[in-house]
């Protein structure tokens, strides 16, 4: 007999995008600058000197987006909401044509029968807040509730699906421990604030939808597994470490209410002694959490390794994608095995997976051949459907991405598109992927 992977009724299949990465225009109709704009022009942060200007202009493109998107069949589209349009100056005054943007968004998925998932913060935090401390400033917590506010009151009628934060470790690890996001900080002693105030944040913004929402709110994590290099007692600590800063240093105060032990060892004198009442905040009950599963890392011991003291082993006879990720679908069976045991069965959804492959030019008869994306999305969807059989409480998927698209500091390079864009033209061209992937909504899964 060959097997079925045909999903349960009901499942949700969708894309995603973000708004800094394609809308473009991002001072037009009274927006207000974010820390993305000011980073992306600061000289020597981008790759290639790319910014987010124009991007795929889907700021005034988005009609023909949505068509995109129904001519894949999507059911559901994941995008996010720029503060600054809406919030030019992070609090306060209300800009009524930024937030008209995303009603007239909203009102043509819906048009088209696709339900809108909304995302509030993906990133591109208002400037005027990172003026006043940004995410290292406690307040930010309300700061971020009266944004929540502004958007459930003009969107709740329609939105059904709302996430608070998405991946605030990449936030944290990126712009305040690294520097090669922005903000741009470069502070062992400020990421654990920052990592802490995000999930305030969130909390405090679940807070204002219990209070008036009608639908469901969760959060979005991106969870890498980690496994040790070998059986060594140093390797398997180490993996332990990273494990506790990657994943657990952000769903453990959301959905336990605590930090687990191992970020004191790794951040000794700069991790702070949190109030304890923070962490009513910060576990509010959320109606879903999506996680966002691109890769896993093999790690081992490494005095040098920072800050975990571990460093990534590459595995050299794996695929690896573009941004040097290795292709590893078990790693996704693992993460959801390992979120449902720990925190028990919560609806999940996967709100990104997808992968970076050089694409060949657009051909004669407008196609790009993309097999090693197909192959990805193939191997990852059919994980996911042994992970359904085996009891988890999967309700969709949503590619990474509708279109190729701003890769933050790497540029426009790295393409994860379903849709080719042509950056000069900004014409879009569907990949063999979204051919494919087509089929896929189209039959249930039933065509992996
Ligand atoms: C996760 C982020 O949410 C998204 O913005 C990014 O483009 C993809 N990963 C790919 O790196």
């Amino acid at each position: 007999m060959t097997r079925s992977y045909r999903f349960p009724v009901g499942f949700v299949w969708g894309a995603a995008t973000s708004a800094y990465q394609i809308e473009g225009s991002p001072l037009a109709d009274g927006a207000g600058p974010s820390i993305w704009q000011r980073f992306a022009h600061t000289p020597g942060m981008m790759a290639n000197g790319d910014h987010g200007d124009v991007a795929c202009d889907h700021y005034r493109r988005y009609k023909d987006d949505v068509q995109l998107m129904r001519a894949l069949g999507l059911q559901s589209y994941r995008f996010s909401i720029a503060w600054a349009r809406v919030l030019p100056e992070g609090t306060g005054r209300v800009n009524q044509k930024g937030l008209d943007f995303y009603s007239r968004l909203v009102d043509e998925l819906l048009a088209n029968g696709i339900e809108p998932n909304a995302t509030l913060f993906h990133w591109d935090l208002p400037a005027a807040l990172d003026d006043r401390g940004g995410w290292l400033n406690r307040d930010v917590a309300h700061w971020f509730a009266e944004y929540a506010q502004v958007m459930f009151d003009a969107l709740d009628d329609r939105v059904k699906r709302w996430s608070t934060i998405n991946e605030p470790w990449v936030v944290t690890d990126g712009g305040y421990l690294h520097g090669a996001l922005a903000p741009g900080h470069r502070s062992k002693y400020e990421a654990p604030i920052v990592a802490h105030n995000l999930m305030r944040a969130s909390g405090a913004a679940i807070q204002v939808y219990r209070a008036m929402g009608r639908h469901q709110i969760g959060v979005v994590f991106n969870i890498e597994p980690k496994y040790p290099a070998s059986q060594s007692r140093a390797d398997v600590a180490a993996a332990r470490r990273a494990h506790a800063y990657m994943n657990e240093q952000f769903a453990n105060p959301a959905l336990l209410g605590s930090y687990p032990p191992e970020l004191k060892e790794i951040f000794g004198d700069a991790w702070p002694d949190f109030p304890a009442e923070d962490f009513q905040l910060t576990k509010q009950p959320v109606d879903f959490v999506g996680i966002n599963y691109y890769t896993r890392s093999v790690v081992k011991h490494d005095d040098d390794g920072y800050p975990c003291h571990a460093t990534r082993v590459r595995q050299a006879n794996a695929t690896h994608t573009e941004t040097d990720w290795e292709v590893y679908e078990q790693g996704l069976v693992d993460t959801l095995m390992w979120f449902k045991d720990r925190y028990g069965d919560l609806p999940l959804y996967i709100t990104e997976n997808g992968a970076a492959f050089y694409d060949p030019p657009v051909a004669e008869g407008n196609v790009v051949e993309d097999p090693l994306r197909i192959a990805y999305l193939r191997k990852h969807l059919r994980a996911l459907h042994q992970c359904i059989e085996a009891g988890v409480n999967l309700k969709g998927y949503y590619a990474w991405s509708l279109l190729d698209n701003l890769e933050w500091s790497l540029g426009f390079a790295k393409r994860f598109g379903l849709y080719h864009v042509d950056y000069a033209s900004l014409k879009r061209t569907p990949k063999a992927s979204a051919k494919f992937y087509a089929k896929v909504i189209e039959t249930n899964g039933e065509a992996l």
